[in-house]
């Protein structure tokens, strides 16, 4: 194949450049190996007064984003797929959009062509304006093809493998991006099929956390047309399941490869998803293969694909130079053989005189639209032991510090129950105790699968697992150190 490499990306670019388009170049090839990343949240320069969610991932593109691009580099795939959340998206002036967005394209193309999914930080503000001129260009450019700005749903074919390229955060514009799905689904196919969008199809791990108004209808459509796999980001957990129809044997299941390039190198919060989270959804059987939580090890994929089989590879990088891999195959889409299982920092198992022998613990909890005040007392085994902090997003970061004299309440069953004093909506899952022992080691109590919701209209209401609470208490929730995971 000849190489399609731009020097200097010229983000002044007004339409299609006349290239002959990449898909011509790989018309013949047998086998294409493409890389797919997702969630860079790419802030290019540190800026005085910048939000702290900019800094911190100004950090993670320097320490994190750049030296894991070079490994993607040094893997040379055909091209690139990019998930969405290209860019923070925080900055003010469509001048600095501009150079941040055309500094992340130049980044990834110096690499390998890249197509991109959008996703929700890539939607709105400076950021959403630029994206909506500059990523449909390019991918005119690409394809050798105009685009019209605004143009976030494209397909585009590589070999013996096509990819529909959706666009999940499409509020108020959901029937007719399923409609253009479908058709797309419904032409004759590939000997190879690929979807890829930002929000997940099934949210994994972090509930409610993409548009369902969306990727419900899509997820149907995917299981009723058939894909090898679905590719999003979103959640920043790194994960791939595997999905059967709600109807078993209607349609095809769906492998979902959700990944993300922002994480952190940090062993100590990098632990398994199934052992942070009940993995729920709706009730579909889920076969599990591997994830993270979110801010664990940052990831990306590399795919092989030909008309005989697809191989999966997920690369987690503990350091910018070592990883762990996780890899899968197949012929048929859903019939799905591991090779080989990532290997994750082991957490220890309890033993009953652990709880002797504990210097702090925390308590994590996640939730939706709690706010810090008015206060929300936490009940640990039936003492207060502190409010909430503000919760959002589901992420897992905040951590209740359980003060030193209540260590003391710990137990192998606990329960904690979340005061809403003046019945406010919330929703509140993802519960968990972490005890650091005094020899440094960590344990973990078993996650409570359950979904505290005190407000009937939150969107996933068919969420397997939730539970409406209109209680002035919250819970309990069990967190336990043993028992089934
Ligand atoms: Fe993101």
């Amino acid at each position: 194949m000849a190489p399609c490499r731009f020097g200097a990306w010229d983000v002044s670019a007004t339409g299609v450049r006349g290239l002959a388009g990449v898909e011509a170049s790989w018309a013949e090839r047998r086998v294409v190996r493409f890389a797919v990343l997702g969630d860079l949240h790419y802030v290019h320069r540190e800026a005085e007064g910048a939000p702290v969610s900019a800094r911190e991932y100004y950090a993670l593109s320097r320490d994190v984003i750049l030296p894991l691009l070079r490994q993607v580099r040094a893997q040379a795939p055909d091209f690139i797929v990019h998930t969405g959340d290209i860019v923070e998206g925080h900055l003010g002036s469509e001048a600095e959009a501009e150079a941040e967005i055309g500094a992340v394209i130049e980044l990834l193309q110096e690499i390998a062509p890249t197509f991109f999914a959008r996703g929700n930080h890539d939607a709105s503000g400076a950021a959403g304006r630029v994206y909506a001129r500059l990523i449909p260009r390019h991918h005119g450019r690409l394809l050798g093809r105009a685009m019209a700005d605004g143009t976030y749903c494209f397909t585009f074919r590589a070999g013996p493998a096509e990819f529909i390229v959706t666009n999940t955060f499409c509020a108020g514009r959901e029937a007719e991006q399923r409609a253009w799905l479908e058709e797309a689904l419904s032409r004759p196919a590939a000997p190879r099929r690929f979807v890829v969008g930002h929000g997940p199809l099934f949210p994994v791990g972090r509930p409610f956390f993409t548009h369902l108004p969306f990727c419900r209808g899509a997820a149907e459509l995917i299981h009723r047309y058939g894909a090898d796999a679905y590719f999003c980001g979103h959640t920043h957990n790194q994960l791939v399941t595997l999905h059967e129809p709600l109807q078993p044997g209607e349609g095809t299941p769906i492998l979902q490869c959700k990944g993300s390039l922002v994480g952190t190198f940090d062993a100590g919060r990098t632990v398994s998803l199934a052992r942070a989270r009940r993995l729920v959804g709706r009730g579909e059987a889920i076969r599990y293969f591997w994830g993270l939580l979110e801010d664990g090890w940052p990831g990306w994929f590399l795919v092989t694909a030909s008309a005989e089989e697809v191989v999966l590879e997920g690369y987690y990088w503990s350091s910018p130079e070592t990883w762990t891999r996780g890899v899968l195959r197949w012929q048929r889409p859903g019939a799905v053989d591991v090779l080989e299982l990532p290997q994750w920092p082991g957490t220890r198992a309890f033993q009953p005189e652990d709880l002797g022998q504990v210097k702090r613990a925390w308590l994590r909890l996640c939730g939706y639209k709690v706010k810090a005040e008015p206060p929300k007392e936490v009940l640990l085994n039936g003492q207060p032991i502190g409010a909430l902090p503000g919760l959002g997003a589901f992420a897992p970061r905040p951590w209740l510090s359980v003060p030193e004299w209540a260590l003391g309440l710990l137990r192998i069953r606990n329960e904690v129950l979340v005061r809403n004093p003046a019945g406010e909506s919330f929703c509140l899952g993802g519960g968990q105790l972490i005890l650091e022992l005094r020899n440094g080691e960590r344990v973990l109590s078993l996650p409570d699968p359950r979904l505290w919701s005190t407000d009937e209209g939150f969107s996933d209401r068919d969420h397997v697992n939730l539970v409406f609470c209109r209680d002035e208490w919250v819970g309990p929730m069990v967190l336990a150190f043993e028992g089934e995971a």
